[in-house]
C-alpha cells in the first residue's frame, strides 16, 4: 500500500473540514483491507461537545457501508505539525483491532504507529 497516497486523500478531505469554532482543519483517508479509501474531516457543532473528529467520520462512513477490516488510516491538520487521535478516537478505532497502521504527516516528514502502540491495554468486552 502507498501511504503517500493515503495521505493525500486526507489532505484533500481535510479541505471539506467544517471547523469555524476552532479553525483547526483535520483529514482523515482510511483504507480497508480490500484497498477501498474512506475520507473525512472533523464536522463541528455550536454546542462544541456535538464536534465529531475527522477520524471518526471515516470510520463512520466505512462502517455505515459494511466495512469491517482496515488496514491503515492516515492523519493530517492544517496545524502542519503531527497531529495525534484524541482519547475518544483511540477508543472508537479500536473496535476493528489494534493492529491498525495510524499514518501521520508534518509538512516534511511522515511518521508509523499502530494504534496499539498509541492505546495500550485497550478496553474490550471480548
Ligand atoms: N480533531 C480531529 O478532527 N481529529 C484529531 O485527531 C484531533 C482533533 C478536531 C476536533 C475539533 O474540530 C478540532 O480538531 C480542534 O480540536
Amino acid at each position: 500500500m502507498d501511504y503517500n497516497n493515503l495521505i493525500e486523500k486526507a489532505k484533500e478531505a481535510m479541505n471539506h473540514a467544517y471547523s469555524k469554532y476552532s479553525n483547526f482543519n483535520v483529514g482523515a483517508a482510511l483504507v480497508t483491507k480490500s484497498g477501498k479509501i474512506y475520507t473525512g474531516c472533523n464536522i463541528e457543532n455550536s454546542s462544541y461537545g456535538a464536534t465529531i473528529c475527522a477520524e471518526r467520520v471515516a470510520f463512520s462512513k466505512a462502517v455505515s457501508e459494511g466495512e469491517r477490516e482496515f488496514d491503515a488510516i492516515a492523519i493530517v491538520s492544517s496545524s502542519g505539525d503531527y497531529t495525534y487521535p484524541c482519547g475518544i478516537c483511540r477508543q472508537f478505532m479500536s473496535e476493528w483491532g489494534t493492529d491498525l497502521k495510524l499514518i501521520f504527516a508534518n509538512e516534511k516528514d511522515t511518521k508509523v504507529y499502530t494504534l496499539k502502540e498509541l492505546l495500550p491495554e485497550a478496553f474490550t468486552k471480548f
